[in-house]
């Protein structure tokens, strides 16, 4: 992305002159009260996902893009070995270290910039587990989206799983369908700055040779859906 683009993303999610709405936009835990039931919601969805896939929820490596308030990594901390916690904001990164340490979780921070490939080659490889809640309908735009799926098929070993949420397009033209036209949109409509119909975003996960599984929790109403996927051919273990 462009640096003075990326700044623009910043300046909700890292400079917001309101440091009290961009923590309360980011989840972080004192300021929102949807911390726990998010968490746990999260939680059960992945707990499905292992089940369908027949594995146990032991001990792994987990990497999460927008770690934010670090909900997810509270709920998941008794399963996980090592927790890689990416984001654009240090606030977020500062708040979900906290969550870290009340949840001895061993944790790694990073914080990636407008070319987050850079950011994180030394962590290819490494998850067996992938979480991005509530990020990606925040993405710029849909090619930033692409680059940051291609990095997220490198992240994962193979044989690992992935869950995002996306914001998805329903067709009928309503605000939180329409992904912006460009990046001057975005301060004012970063809430629904990205969103892909649910045939198309499973094509883009093909499209960098993720393997998607099946689609849950579609909620009409926010048009919120989860995408489970895997890299490798699928194995009923
Ligand atoms: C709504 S919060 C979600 C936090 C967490 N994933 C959850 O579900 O509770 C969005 C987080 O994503 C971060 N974020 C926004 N754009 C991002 C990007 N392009 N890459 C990584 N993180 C991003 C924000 O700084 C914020 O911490």
């Amino acid at each position: 992305m462009r640096k003075e683009d990326f700044e623009k993303v910043e300046s909700v999610w890292a400079n917001n002159e309101d440091s009290v709405y961009q923590n309360k936009i980011s989840h972080h835990r004192k300021i929102w009260g949807g911390w726990d039931n998010w968490g746990q919601h999260n939680l059960s969805e992945i707990k499905r996902c292992f089940s369908f896939l027949n594995r146990e929820l032991a001990s792994m490596s987990i990497v999460e893009w927008g770690v934010g308030g670090g909900a997810n990594m509270g709920a998941l901390s008794f399963c996980s070995q090592n927790y890689i916690g990416i984001d654009i904001s240090p606030s977020s990164l500062v708040a979900s270290t906290e969550i870290a340490k009340e949840y001895v979780v061993p944790f790694t921070p990073v914080l990636i910039g407008a070319n987050p490939e850079e950011d994180l080659l030394s962590y290819f490889d490494s998850a067996d587990l992938f979480v991005s809640t509530a990020v990606f309908q925040h993405f710029p735009s849909k090619e930033y989206t692409f680059e940051v799926l291609k990095i997220v098929y490198n992240l994962l070993k193979t044989g690992g799983v992935g869950l995002i949420q996306i914001r998805y397009d329903n067709r009928d033209g309503s605000k939180k369908s329409r992904t912006i036209e460009g990046i001057e949109e975005y301060q004012e409509k970063y809430m629904t700055a990205t969103s892909f119909t649910l045939e198309k975003f499973w094509e883009e996960l093909k499209r960098v040779s993720l393997q998607p599984l099946y689609i849950s929790n579609i909620v009409k109403q926010n048009q919120y859906a989860n995408f489970i996927f895997t890299k490798g051919e699928f194995q009923d273990e």
